[in-house]
């Protein structure tokens, strides 16, 4: 698929053509912002990340699991604006986290060389920042061999599959998909569809999957992918999201069915360097029973 430059969606396989029509419209983009002053505030606005706290609840989590706090990294294209990532470092240290979760998009271009975005990770390992390790998926972004790679470095890389925790005799399980944009495959349903019973968290690069989660049973969806539209007109309604359903789930807290779902604004910037009404972040999340 990646040869092919193809898209594979769960519903179509395209040639990515529409990327040249999008990158004409960045330039021009770029050109008006240079033009009207604004560019350099996008830019500080870009590298204005924050760490947003949620609190969320459950009735099916196990009480072993009450106050378990996972950390959400997602989209931080490294090799773009490389100072967000490490503002986000900044940002985790000193917190206690249970789990790190990445959702994907780890380089600026979707096809090419990624070996030099590797060493922001071992920046991220050298931390350890959680007790029972890091998930990773991969994004629309990122490419196969990075799976590799990135367990080289400690990094379990979910790809279509699930991993279950244990704290006494209690367990949760976190099943990871393959990107959803460009690399669909009916593993990707298979695995949310066959996730053991239980408490279960889907990890996706987008929320294009959620009905599909939902309906498997899942309790918590996290993903990126859209850096909350990155550039909102005021209020944050986004323009373009890069969703191709669902996208009302494009940024935030949202719930599909009975399932609670959180899309991250991300860390990074994709495009231009630039953000306006749409602040990058990383996510802390504490779960709670009850
Ligand atoms: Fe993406």
């Amino acid at each position: 698929m990646e040869a092919a430059k193809e898209k594979h969606t769960p519903w179509a396989i395209e040639e990515r053509r529409h990327w040249v029509a999008f990158r004409r419209l960045l330039s021009l983009f770029g050109v008006a912002l240079r033009l009207s002053g604004l560019y350099r505030r996008g830019v500080r606005n870009a590298l204005d990340i924050k760490l947003k706290r949620i609190e969320l609840r459950f009735e099916n989590l196990p009480a072993e699991f009450d106050g378990y706090r996972i950390l959400q990294l997602s989209d931080p294209h490294v090799d773009f604006l490389a100072a967000p990532w490490d503002t986000a470092l900044e940002l985790i240290s000193g917190e206690r986290v249970d789990l790190c979760v990445l959702t994907g998009d780890y380089r600026k271009r979707v096809s090419g060389p990624f070996e030099h975005i590797l060493p922001a990770f071992e920046k991220l390992m050298a931390r350890s920042p959680a007790r029972d390790g890091i998930y990773a998926i991969l994004g629309n972004h990122d490419c196969a061999d990075m799976a590799e790679a990135f367990e080289n470095l400690g990094i379990d890389v979910l790809i279509n599959e699930t991993r279950s925790l244990q704290r006494g005799d209690a367990r949760i399980h976190v099943t990871g998909t393959d990107d959803v944009h460009y690399y669909y495959t009916d593993a990707a349903r298979a695995a949310l569809e066959t996730a053991p019973d239980g408490f279960k968290i889907a990890l996706v690069h987008s929320a294009e999957l959620a009905d599909i989660a939902a309906n498997a049973g899942f309790s918590l969806y996290l993903a990126g992918h859209t850096h909350g539209g990155q550039v909102c007109l005021p209020g944050g309604m986004p323009i373009i999201t890069h969703l191709g359903r669902h996208r009302r789930y494009a940024s935030g807290l949202w719930r599909h069915g009975s399932m609670t779902g959180y899309t991250t604004t991300g860390i990074g910037v994709s495009g231009l360097p630039v953000r306006f009404n749409s602040r990058g972040e990383v996510v802390l999340i504490t779960l709670r029973r009850g």
